[in-house]
């Protein structure tokens, strides 16, 4: 069928047609939003899943509703890079001068900029804001990172309560930031409730972040409220698939969509992706088991160029080879045992490769001695492409 009227759309970020299975989540955000947008405050939110179940499109929409209650946004995608400090001075600063008139600013705006100044002068190298205001000295500057941030985002709470204007801030890829600057970020939400100033958190990230230790959980789930985020089942997945194409009065067999759904297993990115391939394959309405069938390889080809590959790419020759044992072993969850025996070493001599693995965001643990892929289906990904 017309290529050009497909309406499905695999990518990162990139809006669905049919925004399926995620009610709950959405009204939690609005009523977060609501709740701070009318003087109160409740706890951020926390969401995490597997790669492609729908995080940033879910940050996104959360993001378009609290511009709709009037707040000011700001988005913030951090990479395994990225030097935290650098990126939260430059949004912080976006958020100070899109919240206050800069010709007339007010003190708490005054001295929100100016702590902000002394916070990049205390980053080496740091951004060159051309900030025409002294640098509050001893605030925001002490160079440990947990206090600093906590220093600048109060600040920054002070100064949307002064000039009566709620501030949302969306940190996606929140599992690659350092451990100081994520106690830093808590206990900035923790002050932050405290002096009820109107900055709330919407974050996003790999389920890493789920796996805190026990008493570092039970401080963090009161700061935040974490929303797992997973695959969508029965009636979201078939809105998932059948909704896209229903907007053009396009249907399916039966047939046709239990063997995509079976395909899928109701991944929000492989649903996409099939769904573009099988209606490029389709001649007409209804799309037959044949168009599904006949589909399959050009969407595995396309998901393995751009889905698995690029994420492969980025790792070491010793890290592939801890994933290969992991593929080998079939499905997971894997025990690090299992991994040790087929890779024929010691467990203990795979620490490292392991933790490296989870600081990439390959693998985490999804309980204590079992180990499993971030990227679902990311086995048969790995024996197609080693040829296992
Ligand atoms: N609820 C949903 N219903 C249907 N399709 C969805 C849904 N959520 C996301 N998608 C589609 O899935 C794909 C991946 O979405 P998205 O990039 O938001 O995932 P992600 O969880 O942020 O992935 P990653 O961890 O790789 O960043 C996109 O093509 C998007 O259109
Ligand atoms: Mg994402």
């Amino acid at each position: 069928m017309d290529e050009i009227k497909n309406p499905y759309r695999p990518g990162a970020g990139t809006p669905p047609v049919s925004l399926a299975g995620r009610d709950d989540q959405i009204k939690k955000a609005t009523t977060l939003l609501k709740i701070v947008q009318a003087g109160g405050s409740d706890r951020s939110l926390m969401l995490y899943g597997l790669r492609g179940v729908g995080k940033t499109v879910l940050l996104n929409h959360a993001e378009e509703i609290a511009a709709s209650l009037h707040f000011h946004v700001q988005h913030l995608e951090l990479s395994e890079k990225d030097d935290f400090r650098r990126e939260i001075a430059k949004t912080v600063r976006k958020a100070l001068l899109a919240i206050s008139l800069v010709d007339n600013l007010k003190e708490k705006a005054k001295r929100a900029l100016g702590i902000l100044k002394a916070f990049t002068l205390a980053i080496p190298d740091g951004p060159e804001f051309k900030l025409d205001i002294d640098a509050v000295l001893g605030t925001g500057d002490s160079g440990d990172l947990n206090s600093d941030i906590v220093d600048l985002l109060t600040a920054l709470g002070d100064a949307a309560k002064e000039a009566g204007r709620p501030v949302c801030l969306f940190i996606d890829e929140v599992q690659y930031l350092e451990e100081a600057a994520f106690a830093g970020l808590l206990a900035s939400v923790h002050r932050i409730n405290q002096k009820q100033f109107p900055v709330v958190f919407i974050c996003a990230g790999l389920p890493q972040i789920a796996a805190l230790s026990a008493d570092a959980k039970s401080y963090a789930e009161r700061l935040f409220e974490f929303l797992p985020i997973g695959r969508l089942i029965d009636t979201e997945a078939e809105t998932a698939l059948l909704g896209p194409a229903k907007t053009q009065g396009v249907n399916f067999t039966d047939e046709a969509k239990d063997f995509l759904l079976a395909e899928t297993e109701g991944y929000p990115y492989f649903i996409q992706e099939f769904g573009k391939h099988t209606w490029n394959a389709a001649k007409a309405s209804p799309i037959s088991l044949e168009d599904a069938t006949n589909a399959r390889d050009a969407a595995i080809v396309s998901l393995d160029d751009s889905f698995f590959k690029s994420r492969i790419d980025r790792s070491t020759d010793a890290e592939k080879e801890f994933m290969k044992a992991m593929a080998q072993i079939g499905t997971g969850p894997y025990k690090m045992g299992d991994v040790a025996k087929q890779k024929g070493v010691l467990v203990n001599s795979l620490g490292p490769v392991r933790a490296t693995l989870i600081g990439k965001g390959f693998v985490y643990a999804p309980s204590h001695g079992l180990i499993e892929f971030t990227v679902p289906q990311f086995d048969k990904f790995i024996r197609r492409h080693f040829k296992i």
